[in-house]
């Protein structure tokens, strides 16, 4: 990480209610890619170091508070009065801060890292208070306009349902993103008053009055109207989304990424992939996610937080807080979670569950096999259906399974338990003590063959029919 800039803070406003989202989950912490709308705000910003990042917080405060990163502050706006209200409840936090803060909205995603750059750049070049970001919009309804001077001097920002016929008629928009000095924006969010059209304080009416002040605001005009899209609606969540897909697809597929269906499939914006990865359709690769050279990442796969070697094949399957070693094959239909670390050159096949174990290279378990809480060495063979009875009802108990040691189909291995190296375990067996190093071991109850058993039987069956009908009494007429 890049030396913190303790003369810049984030402020992201996120206190708005999302009233049209229809739902019981707070705005911005809806998904794109897996990630919150807030999740991509904070993240864009985090590339530009800042020494504190505040969210301001209300309606769902404490869900929005849960999902806060590490050092990420809340600062509560407990009533919504306007923009300008909710960066006033941050004079608190900023006490005595005389750096310059950045204002965001935690549900405009698609700013851009080079476009904030952008705004710190224009800013200093021009000694300018306050930094804004514009886009020229072809249907700018809505929206707050740039009012400027035919000198091209930002003279202000007028609200869409305060704007004048002639106001109306401008297209440059405000995406409501500033760079501002702070101690010049305390003072002007203490003058503001609400005698506008929606009775609210608007941090626009500050940035106003800072324009008027010496240093001035400079606008930076952006050519990409994705930067400043809101999320109002559940249709304009899903147009992001898309949006996001298109832009991640393109620039992975420049690095060498190849993909099925680039708008069919979703990586996150933390994912990291090598050249030569190739995403079939629908495949979704979350959180943290890593997948190395030449890997394949199959129709319908779901990958969170997953750590994938090179070369490796992965079909139909989860990988979720897992690892996959190089040159391992997976499904379909494998399930990997809660910290499986798999090795190299494994195989695993469908239907298999492995949770919090370790598998060594070359391991094997083709076919409907659950593993937890095990450590499965090298070479080790695991049939089919073999199961870690690793649960007893109250405890989770260790299974080991040794290097090349061969579990024939169908096991139960009662944990704690230990196969050692080598040793085999016949089908069928229910393992319940230690298997020594090369032994055989069979746990199952010896078979019995009964000789004529069917057709005895038969036979019992035919003599009883006959008591029966001499014995019993005729119907009553
Ligand atoms: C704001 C701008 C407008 C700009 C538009 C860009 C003002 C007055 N207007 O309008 O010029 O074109 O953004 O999208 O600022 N919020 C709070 N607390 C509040 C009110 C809002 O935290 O009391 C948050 C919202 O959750 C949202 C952001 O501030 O994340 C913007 O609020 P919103 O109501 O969407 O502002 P607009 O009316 O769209
Ligand atoms: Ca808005």
């Amino acid at each position: 990480m890049a030396q913190q800039r303790s003369d810049l803070a984030v402020v992201v406003m996120a206190a708005g209610k999302g009233t049209r989202m229809k739902s019981e989950t707070p705005k911005v912490l809806h998904p794109v890619a897996g990630l919150s709308l807030l999740g991509h705000v904070l993240k864009t910003a985090q590339g530009l170091a800042p020494g504190r990042q505040l969210v301001i917080v209300g309606h769902g405060a404490e869900a929005v508070q849960a999902a806060l990163p590490p050092g990420v502050e809340a600062v509560l706006q407990a009533e919504q009065l306007g923009t300008g209200h909710a960066l006033q409840q941050c004079a608190p936090a900023l006490e005595g801060f005389t750096g310059q803060v950045l204002i965001l909205s935690g549900d405009v995603p698609l700013v851009s890292q080079a476009s904030l750059e952008r705004l710190m750049e224009a800013k200093a070049a021009q000694g300018a208070t306050a930094a804004m970001l514009t886009a020229i919009f072809e249907d700018p309804t809505g929206y707050g306009r740039v009012q400027r001077q035919a000198s091209g001097q930002v003279v202000g920002i007028v609200e869409h349902k305060d704007a004048s016929e002639a106001q109306r008629q401008i297209q440059e928009i405000n995406l409501g993103l500033y760079l501002v000095d702070w101690p010049a924006l305390a003072a002007a969010l203490g003058g503001l008053q609400a005698n506008n059209a929606q009775g609210e304080y608007y941090l626009t009416d500050a940035i106003g009055a800072l324009a008027a002040g010496p240093g001035g605001v400079v606008a930076v005009v952006t050519s990409d109207p994705w930067e400043g899209a809101g999320v109002n609606t559940r249709a304009e969540l899903a147009a992001l989304e898309l949006e996001f897909r298109k832009r991640t697809a393109a620039r992975w597929m420049a690095e060498g990424v190849g993909f099925e269906d680039p708008l069919g499939s979703v990586v996150g914006p933390e994912v990291r992939l090598a050249p030569d990865v190739w995403v079939g359709l629908g495949a979704r690769l979350l959180g943290r996610t890593t997948v190395g050279r030449g890997s394949v990442v199959g129709a319908g796969c779901h990958l969170e937080n997953a750590t994938i070697g090179e070369g490796v094949e992965l079909l139909s399957s989860h990988v979720v807080d897992s690892e996959v070693g190089d040159g391992t094959q997976v499904g379909p239909y494998a399930h990997l979670r809660m910290h499986a670390v798999v090795g190299k050159q494994v195989r695993l096949g469908n239907f298999v569950e492995i949770k919090k174990s370790v598998l060594g290279d070359g391991a094997k378990a083709a076919h409907l096999a659950y593993l937890g809480d095990a450590e499965v060495g090298a070479k080790a063979n695991i049939g089919c259906g073999v199961v870690t009875v690793n649960y007893d009802g109250k405890k989770k108990h260790k299974t080991v399974v040794g290097a090349g040691a061969f579990v024939g189909s169908n096991a139960n291995l009662i944990a704690p338990v230990t196969v050692q190296d080598g040793a085999y375990v016949a089908a069928g067996s229910t393992i319940t003590h230690e298997v020594p190093a090369g032994a055989l071991a069979l746990g199952r109850a010896r078979q019995v063959n009964k000789e004529g058993w069917v057709a005895a039987r038969e036979l019992r069956a035919a003599a009883q029919a006959t008591v029966d009908s001499q014995t019993t009494p005729a119907p009553a007429r």
